[in-house]
């Protein structure tokens, strides 16, 4: 595996590849990494001759009030999970080499970021549209792996592809979760133990409404009530549970035949987020 960490360097060598047909398949991460990344990672391996991660921890998609200064970080650990699943490059941009002193390319990231964290995370998903577009820029991937536990930004991106034609395909890959049903985060180092119990809720609340849609209730107002019945006692904030169109992200108010369960909320101080997709 060759860690590169000049943007130059690494397109150079990339269209050395693509000049000789190799496909190259990216996966964009901001480290820590976890069984979650790493499955992108193995599809990416699969699907591809030449596999490109990245680890950046990009200061654009955080607000003044979050985590950015101690997002857990863990290079040594990360490059060699990396090598152990046969990546061939690791790219290591500074934030400089990423967002330049003159650098004006601020993408919109258009109507999906209206709804679910959109809202409650004011310049988040400007700036994840912003690292991803100048990420792709340089590494043109032939597919780019995103997680669906990441819901929303795996659909905005998805978006932003088509919006600037470009000829990447987005693979979103399933919700890797621990064996209690958490979904795995960088961010669940954070948890005490105590809350980390509390944080199953989450999923156990996603499950019971899913239960509630396959016995025949179709009304969201009900389907939430219930779901924020299970969270409430764990959880010391919810930012929303909402049923939208898997597609526009819209919310819903009668459930149809396709819809996503996202939740979004604090334990402790820790915010986690999760969802799942019903097809009734
Ligand atoms: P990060 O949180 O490191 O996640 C990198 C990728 O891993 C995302 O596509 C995310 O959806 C996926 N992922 C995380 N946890 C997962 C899980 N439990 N199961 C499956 N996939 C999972 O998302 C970001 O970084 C950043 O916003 C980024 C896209 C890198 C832009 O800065």
């Amino acid at each position: 595996m060759r860690v590169i960490k000049s943007p130059e360097h690494l397109s150079e060598a990339l269209s050395r590849f693509r000049k000789r047909g190799k496909q190259v398949g990216f996966v964009p991460t901001m480290g820590y990494l976890h069984e979650g990344h790493l499955f992108l990672v193995r599809r990416a391996r699969k699907e591809n001759d030449i596999v490109v991660v990245s680890i950046f921890v990009n200061p654009t998609q955080f607000g003044p009030h979050e985590d950015f200064k101690r997002y857990p970080r863990d290079l040594k650990r990360d490059r060699k999970l990396l090598r152990r699943d046969h990546v061939d490059y690791l790219f290591l941009p500074s934030r400089s080499s990423i967002y330049p002193k003159y650098f004006n390319d601020v993408v919109d990231p258009g109507p999906l970021a209206r709804y679910l964290c959109g809202p409650k995370r004011p310049g988040h998903f400007r700036g994840v549209a912003t690292v991803v577009k100048r990420l792709f820029r340089i590494v043109h991937p032939d597919r780019a792996y995103f997680g669906e536990k990441d819901y929303q930004q795996s659909r905005m991106i998805e978006a932003l592809v088509q919006r600037f034609r470009m000829p990447i395909k987005v693979r979103t890959c399933p919700i890797v979760r621990e064996k209690d049903g958490l979904a795995m985060s960088s961010r669940n180092r954070y948890l005490s133990r105590r809350e980390r119990i509390s944080a199953r809720s989450l999923y156990q609340s996603l499950l019971q409404a899913k239960k509630l849609i396959r016995a025949g209730e179709r009304d969201v107002s009900v389907i939430k009530k219930m779901a924020r019945s299970v969270l409430l006692p764990y959880l010391s904030k919810i930012d929303y549970i909402e049923l939208v169109d898997p597609d526009q992200l819209t919310p819903l108010r009668k459930v149809q035949s396709r819809v996503l369960i996202a939740i979004a909320c604090y334990v402790g101080s820790t915010r986690l987020i999760d969802n799942i997709l019903v097809k009734v």
